[in-house]
């Protein structure tokens, strides 16, 4: 497969946010639609791979100038400088699993390092095989909380409003809470959101 990996042009937009729509239909994410790219107010890292002039695989980087602007504080003693935010990574579902998001992270680290990053940042939910990949990179779980969505009966009796007349159906709400079990329990769409960290080499 003769793939490569280059810089992000803003004529990629339509195929990038197809190839994105694609590569988390099959995830935890599949309601997470973009239907614009997102930008970015820091320096930012924003690759693709293509095969044919055609989008297989994306990642977007936001690097911090400033410690603490971006990211999440720091749980290593050692990579207490700027850090980096993985905001976007995908794979076309036709392409995964041979080398492609390896590669384009690899591009990312390589960049990012130039800079003076000295850690990458990650969320993402409980799909298995997303938590093996980053942890075969090297990723390691430092957080976890959980997103709840609420429907219909559900949001009855646990979340109202405060307008006459307007009644909340699809709530989305973040649960930090002690009580995980009763949560999972209770709702019927809850996911694990999972904060993985890699410290970068200098
Ligand atoms: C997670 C994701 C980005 C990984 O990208 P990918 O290109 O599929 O990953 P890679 O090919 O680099 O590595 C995946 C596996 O393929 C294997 N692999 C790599 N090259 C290979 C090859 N030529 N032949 C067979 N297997 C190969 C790797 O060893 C790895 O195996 P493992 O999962 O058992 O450890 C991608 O699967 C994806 O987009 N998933 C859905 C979207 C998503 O969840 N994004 C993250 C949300 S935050």
């Amino acid at each position: 497969m003769d793939w490569s990996i280059c810089r992000y042009q803003p004529a990629d937009e339509p195929q990038w946010l197809r190839c994105r729509v694609l590569a988390f239909l099959d995830t935890a994410y599949f309601d997470n639609v973009l239907r614009q790219k997102e930008h970015y107010s820091n320096p930012s890292i924003e690759l693709v791979a293509t095969l044919d002039q055609h989008i297989i695989g994306l990642i977007d980087v936001e690097c911090e100038t400033v410690p603490g602007s971006v990211c999440s504080p720091p749980k290593h003693s050692t990579a207490t400088g700027k850090a980096g935010m993985i905001w976007n990574i995908a794979v076309h579902p036709d392409y995964r699993r041979r080398g492609v998001g390896t590669a384009l992270l690899k591009v990312a680290i390589a960049m990012a390092q130039q800079s003076h990053i000295q850690r990458f940042e990650a969320w993402t939910r409980d799909d298995a095989s997303t938590l093996r990949w980053y942890e075969a990179q090297g990723f390691q779980k430092v957080d976890t909380y959980l997103h709840v969505y609420l429907q219909d009966d559900e949001v009855d009796g646990c979340l109202g409003s405060r307008i006459p007349g307007l009644r909340p159906i699809h709530v989305f709400a973040q649960y930090r809470g002690e009580s995980v079990p009763e949560i999972q329990q209770r709702f019927s769409r809850v996911h694990e959101c999972n904060r993985y960290d890699l410290i970068l080499k200098a």
